[in-house]
């Protein structure tokens, strides 16, 4: 069956390394806003019996729901045999129970939603924290790629004598992974989060490694807020300007602004949002599961 790569505008980047690399060509699809913002989408390539890779990172999933919904749909009725989702960044994981009575658990019904109209899911470290797996809340195979060992080969080539942190209990997943490839100490701290741009961050004694490089590692950088406060605890500590890895940049409002504010040494990104700061190239994990 031969395959086709469609991009949701703002994905092209991505989708021209995705195609370089696998010789998939691109197919066309023109999709704009009506006048009073309602979608619309227009397939332009045959993909009668064709599989078809859509390429849409879900950063400000809002934005761009409906364009997706309705791409896949005509792409089903004109004959696609099979509809792979790439979002490298995967929205809505995050709201995964009800933390006060009447909330809607987001992640199951965008689940829910995205495993109506697309076949398969590919994506990069989604945020699985109560849930251990994706099939508690996809009805669709998903394939799940971590970006960990393309991070540590990046901080293996750019920090020198690096100690990585991870912010919360979440991140020790990321950080022990790198840390154990990379044969490098590792610290995690406790995070509590109080409120959408306020966290509490305890940082222990980190005396031991007054000469190294902080690298803090997450896996989303939204508010920043996180990473603002661990920075400025480390610094207190007397510790080296830090290092802040995300694999998903989202920067939510003044998030880059105040990170940079807060005199962090470097922000670093992974390409699966495109950003001024991406550094770390996904693309080749996603090449070797097509
Ligand atoms: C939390 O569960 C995540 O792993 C990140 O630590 C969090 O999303 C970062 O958010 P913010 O940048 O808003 O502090």
């Amino acid at each position: 069956m031969n395959t086709l790569i469609f991009a949701l505008p703002g994905n092209e980047a991505l989708a021209q390394a995705l195609s370089q690399q696998t010789g998939f060509p691109a197919g066309s699809a023109e999709i704009r806003h009506f006048p009073d913002g309602e979608t619309y989408v227009r397939l332009l390539t045959d993909v009668q019996q064709h599989r078809v890779l859509v390429l849409a990172t879900l950063f400000q999933p809002d934005a761009q729901m409906m364009a997706l919904y309705y791409l896949c749909r005509i792409l089903r009725d004109s004959g696609a045999q099979e509809i792979t989702l790439i979002a490298p960044y995967l929205a809505y994981m995050r709201q995964d129970k009800q933390f006060h009575p009447g909330e809607a658990v987001t992640s199951a019904y965008f689940a829910e939603w995205v495993s109506q109209f697309a076949d398969r899911l590919i994506t990069i470290d989604p945020h699985l924290h109560r849930r251990k797996s994706m099939s508690e809340i996809y009805r669709i195979p998903c394939t799940v790629l971590h970006a960990e060992e393309i991070i540590a080969e990046w901080v293996l080539k750019n920090v020198e004598l690096p100690l990585l942190i991870g912010p919360d209990s979440e991140s020790e997943q990321w950080v022990s992974a790198i840390a154990n490839r990379m044969s490098i100490p590792y610290i995690v701290l406790e995070k509590t989060r109080l409120g959408d741009k306020n966290v509490e961050i305890s940082v222990p004694d980190v005396s031991a490694y007054l000469q190294h490089t902080p690298v803090l590692m997450d896996d989303i950088i939204s508010t920043a807020r996180t990473m603002i406060q661990t920075h400025l605890h480390l610094q207190k500590a007397g510790l080296q300007p830090t290092v802040c890895i995300g694999v998903h940049g989202l920067f939510a409002g003044d998030a880059l602004q105040a990170l940079q504010d807060a005199g962090v040494g470097k922000i670093i990104t992974c390409n699966t949002i495109p950003h001024a700061t991406n550094a770390i190239d996904i693309s080749p994990l996603i090449v070797k599961q097509l």
